[in-house]
C-alpha cells in the first residue's frame, strides 16, 4: 500500500520549475558561448549572451525567493544540516543506494513530514543551493559589471580568476543536475518523484 504525504508546497514547486528551466537555458547558452565554433555556433553568439544574461538575472530573483522562503517558512528546516554523525549517515544512505536497494531492504531514512530528505539528498541540496548556485550568481554578476571585480588577483587578471570560478562551478551545478535527476528516478516508481514536484504529494512504498 503506498502512502502520500504533502511535502512540496506550491511556492517550492513554482520556484523549482522556474529554477530548472533557467538552469537548463543557462547551460545550453553557456556551452554554446564557451565551445561552439564562432563561425558556426549552436546559438548565435550575441543571442546566446543576451539569453544567458537575462536568464541569470531571473535566476537571481528566483534564488532570492528560495532564500527568503527558506527563512520564513517551515521548508527551511529540511535544509538544517546536523554535522554530528553526518559521515556515517551519508555512508548508510550510500550503502543503501549501492547494495541495499538491490536486496529490497527498507530505506534507512524513510521519508516523513519531519524529514523529507535522506542524508545524501540533504547534503547535496545544501551544497547546491547554499554554495554552488550563490557562487555562480555572484561571479556571473561580477562578469556583467567587471569594473567592480578586482582587476588584479595574485599578479594575474582578477577577471580571469572570476571567469574560471564561474565556469567551473557552473559545471558542478550541471553535474549536480544530472545526478539529481538520476536519483529522482529512484522512488516508489520511476516517475513518482517527478509527479511529486507537480502535485506536491510524495508517494512512499
Ligand atoms: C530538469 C531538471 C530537474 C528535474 C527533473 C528535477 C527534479 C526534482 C524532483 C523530482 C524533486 C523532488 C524529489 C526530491 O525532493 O528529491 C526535486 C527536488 C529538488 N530539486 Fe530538482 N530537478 C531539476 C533541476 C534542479 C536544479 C537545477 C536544482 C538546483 C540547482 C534543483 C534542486 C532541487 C532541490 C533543492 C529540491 C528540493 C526542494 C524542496 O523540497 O525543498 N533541481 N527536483
Amino acid at each position: 500500500m503506498s502512502e502520500k504525504i504533502y511535502l512540496y508546497p506550491m511556492w517550492i514547486r513554482l520556484w523549482h520549475a522556474l529554477n530548472a528551466i533557467l538552469i537548463i537555458l543557462l547551460i545550453i547558452t553557456g556551452v554554446s558561448m564557451q565551445y561552439t565554433d564562432p563561425s558556426n555556433p549552436l546559438i548565435r553568439f550575441d543571442i546566446a549572451v543576451k539569453m544567458h544574461n537575462i536568464s541569470g538575472m531571473i535566476l537571481t530573483l528566483n534564488y532570492l525567493i528560495f532564500l527568503t522562503g527558506s527563512f520564513i517558512t517551515p521548508n527551511g528546516k529540511y535544509y538544517k544540516l546536523t554535522l554530528k554523525g553526518l559521515f556515517p549517515r551519508l555512508m548508510k544512505q550510500f550503502m543503501f543506494y549501492t547494495f541495499g536497494i538491490f536486496k529490497h531492504e527498507k530505506a534507512p531514512f524513510p521519508v516523513t513530514k519531519e524529514s523529507k530528505f535522506n542524508p545524501l539528498q540533504q547534503f547535496t541540496y545544501v551544497i547546491a543551493m547554499f554554495m554552488l548556485v550563490p557562487i555562480v550568481i555572484v561571479t556571473g554578476w561580477a562578469l556583467l559589471y567587471p569594473e567592480v571585480v578586482l582587476t588584479k588577483f595574485l599578479s594575474g587578471s582578477g577577471l580571469r580568476v572570476n571567469d574560471f570560478i564561474h565556469v567551473i562551478i557552473g559545471f558542478f551545478v550541471s553535474f549536480f543536475m544530472f545526478i539529481h535527476i538520476y536519483f529522482c528516478t529512484i522512488g516508489a516508481t520511476f516517475v513518482s518523484n517527478f509527479k511529486s514536484m507537480i502535485t506536491g504529494f510524495h508517494e512512499s512504498h
